[in-house]
């Protein structure tokens, strides 16, 4: 929790899709688009505690990407000032991802961040399991600090895009079952490569978008498609809730500005004020 600020920030990244050499259909460079995260927050004074990235570090059959991966995380790590928490999706692959920072022993574990408690869960399979959600009860037994947010890749909520029907999590029902009345004020997780957000038993769900590329939602019911807008997300907890906002990596021109010189000028702006 920031002292300045009075608010918990995290950084959500999902979906990198890094490749080991070349573009992901001609266009993406994974790495280096996480490389230009940190730039852009810190070139805009964004300061977070920290940066959870939801999955899909890699493109399925890319294994040797890891090693750019970890490299661009620890350069995320240093320009924000902030750890960066990885989780894995359905396109890494659990062998060559032990590579990782926080994966030598097993890909799921709790951070502990200035009185936070962020709880990295496996969900490459597409599912939790019964050891892992009875690891996750345990620890969540006991209440910590401000609360807990839970990170993984797939949604324990669906997609409204019918093209990507029963793409969210298998066990989300066990989940949120381990979840009731614990301390978690948030879950995080991407996959969908589109945002989302939803409310499951009075739990707030950001699905962050992606990275990568970006779902075109009109592409029709049996269609999937991206184009190339590449996003990240601010979550922010206080004391009462929790908001999200998605942020363009790469934003189009701005169609207007205006100096704000003050608060009270601030307020009385109605004329341009969103
Ligand atoms: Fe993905």
């Amino acid at each position: 929790m920031s002292s300045a600020t009075g608010r918990f920030t995290v950084l959500h990244v999902s979906d990198v899709h890094a490749t080991e050499e070349g573009l992901l259909y001609g266009t993406v460079d994974g790495v280096g688009r996480l490389e230009r995260v940190g730039d852009y927050a810190r070139s805009v004074g964004m300061t977070p505690e920290a940066v959870v990235i939801t999955g899909d570090l890699i493109q399925r059959g890319h294994p040797g990407a890891y090693a750019s991966v970890a490299r661009a995380c620890a350069r995320l790590e240093e320009i924000v000032g902030a750890p960066v928490f990885t989780v894995l999706g359905n396109h890494d692959e659990p062998a060559a991802a032990a590579s990782l920072p926080g994966h030598h022993h097993r890909h799921y574990g709790v951070e502990h961040v200035e009185g936070h408690r962020i709880l990295r869960l496996d969900s490459s399979a597409g599912s939790l399991g019964p050891a892992q959600l009875a690891w996750l009860a345990e620890t969540l037994r006991e209440p910590y600090g401000a609360g807990s947010i839970i990170a993984l890749h797939h949604p324990p909520v669906e997609s409204p895009l019918p093209s990507l029907s029963k793409q969210g999590l298998a066990d989300a029902h066990e989940l949120l079952t381990v979840l009731e009345r614990s301390d978690t004020r948030a879950i995080l997780a991407g996959h969908f490569h589109h945002p989302l957000a939803a409310s499951l038993g009075g739990i707030p769900v950001f699905v962050g978008p992606s990275l990568a590329y970006h779902q075109v939602m009109d592409a029709g019911p049996d269609t999937v498609a991206g184009h190339d807008a590449p996003m990240f997300s601010l979550v922010q907890l206080t004391a009462p809730g929790v908001s999200a906002a998605a942020i363009d990596l790469r934003p189009p021109q701005p169609i207007f500005a205006l100096p704000i010189t003050s608060p009270s000028e601030k307020a009385e702006n109605t004329t341009h004020a969103p």
